[in-house]
């Protein structure tokens, strides 16, 4: 998956270079003190207030930049520099609560994370009932072409799905892939009335986000993982392996960086995620999905800069992904996680391992961490697959594993973040619902 978009390559290095300009000022500007250890022996970044302190110093940054720069003005009006986040393409994130049908519980439901924001779902909701269908138009044959990610993103929507069900009264028993004759039938819930509950991975639900920026250098500790395991073990075949020790997430990154030359190396894969990227407003308004630049993890000015320039080429883009990657998403990742199962290819586990991928987002956003999925080595070991390419990257996955019997599924990266992230698009019920 590509956190990727469309600059010239020598003003990406100047906006690498004024996001260091900006990152020292910011800390500056914040004064970030030394993490509090809170009672449970957590050690904490002060999120909250940087976060506040950077809305404040960001937007007055931008508005700066776009009141001085008269020639670009139309540009900042319509890419929405000023105004990021909002507007219909953002609603579902306020209105998620509002509903307390089953219907309601599937406005939750598509806020869950899913691959390059494709949201491949469709619902069908009755009183006692909601059923949850793949969307075959929605899938990506080049980045995904045995749809594991696809069927991945189905279970984190099934686990949204539940949360909210569960905090609407209702008390659902989860079948998956319920009809042997139509495997786009990928779960069932049929409902039964119970005490309405709600819990902190649910109240996470609209306060989750991708998060691609910097991470401080701060370890998560250990018992910080172990709380984010505690939350999936319940949940059939699927384990957790953390990698935090220098030399693991080194040899994991060294990996994942070449697969991510071996993606934007391969024009049919970079080209399909190409074609899924929203560079300005006309875009994401019209179709309310797919990545876009407020979901990058760039710094105020730099993304406000990313809006005011012109978007360019599709290999531009693939340069500054894979700068980021190097020098940001690994460079900063506090740990990596890798969901592991012993059958990637069967659709059920999929699905479970993304409602496993899904609590350890929502649990870790309790918790004031950031979360980026990171799926280019899995991207590539299927692409080899597909092609009946002799496996260059399953081996080295497997062996940096190191598990016998488990296979690795999705991979994230996990730390404290620098910056709060921005929300993603999200379609319509009206557009999910058949
Ligand atoms: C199975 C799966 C794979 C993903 N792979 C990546 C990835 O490789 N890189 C990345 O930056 N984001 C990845 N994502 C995150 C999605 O792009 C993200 O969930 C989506 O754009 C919606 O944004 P949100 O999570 O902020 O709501 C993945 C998500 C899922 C569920």
């Amino acid at each position: 998956m590509c956190a990727r978009h469309s600059f010239p390559v020598h003003l990406c290095r100047r906006l690498a270079e004024w996001n260091q300009v900006f990152l020292q000022e910011m800390t500056m500007a914040t004064n970030i003190e030394p993490r509090a250890v809170r009672s449970g022996g957590s050690p904490r970044p002060p999120v909250a207030s940087r976060r506040s302190a950077l809305k404040v110093f960001g937007a007055g940054a931008a508005t700066v930049l776009v009141a001085g720069t008269g020639v670009v003005s139309y540009r900042a009006f319509d890419n929405g520099v000023l105004d990021p986040g909002a507007g219909a393409p953002y609603d579902a994130w306020s209105r998620w609560q509002d509903d307390d049908s089953p219907m309601g519980a599937v406005g939750a439901a598509i806020l869950a994370a899913n691959p390059h924001n494709t949201q491949p779902w469709l619902f069908h909701v009755t009183a006692t009932s909601v059923d949850l269908f793949a969307d075959p138009a929605r899938d990506m044959p080049f980045v995904d072409p045995l749809r594991r990610e696809h069927h991945v993103g189905l279970g984190c929507a099934v686990e949204n799905l539940v949360l909210a069900l569960v905090a609407r009264g209702h008390r659902p028993t989860v079948n998956l892939m319920p009809d042997p004759a139509d495997q786009s039938h990928v779960a069932s819930l049929v409902l039964v009335r119970a005490p309405a509950s709600t819990s902190p991975l649910y109240d996470a639900i609209g306060a989750r986000h991708s998060n691609r920026g910097p991470y401080l250098a701060q370890n998560v500790p250990a018992a910080v993982l172990d709380e984010l395991t505690d939350h999936v073990t319940d949940l059939p075949g699927i384990g957790t392996r953390w990698f935090t020790s220098t030399a693991e997430k080194a040899a994991l990154s060294a990996v994942i960086i070449a697969a991510t030359e071996a993606f934007i190396a391969d024009p049919r894969q970079s080209q399909d995620a190409f074609g899924w990227f929203r560079n300005n407003r006309d875009d994401i308004d019209e179709h309310r999905d797919g990545p876009t630049l407020d979901a990058q993890g760039l710094s105020p000015v730099t993304l406000t800069l990313a809006k005011l320039l012109p978007a360019s080429s599709r290999t531009a883009g693939d340069a500054f992904w894979l700068d980021q990657t190097r020098t940001v998403h690994t460079a900063t990742a506090a740990a990596y996680g890798v969901i592991t199962v012993a059958d990637t290819d069967d659709p059920a586990t999929r699905l479970n391992a993304g409602r496993a991928l899904q609590r350890i987002h929502l649990a870790a956003t309790t918790l004031d961490l950031g979360l980026q999925h990171m799926n280019q080595i899995t991207e590539r070991v299927d692409r080899e697959r597909r092609l009946g390419l002799p496996a260059t990257f399953e081996p080295r996955l497997r062996d940096l594993l190191a598990q016998p019997g488990r296979k690795p599924l999705v991979t994230f990266r996990l730390g404290y973040p620098v910056r709060a992230a921005r929300p993603s698009p999200r379609r319509p019920l009206a557009a999910v619902i058949r």
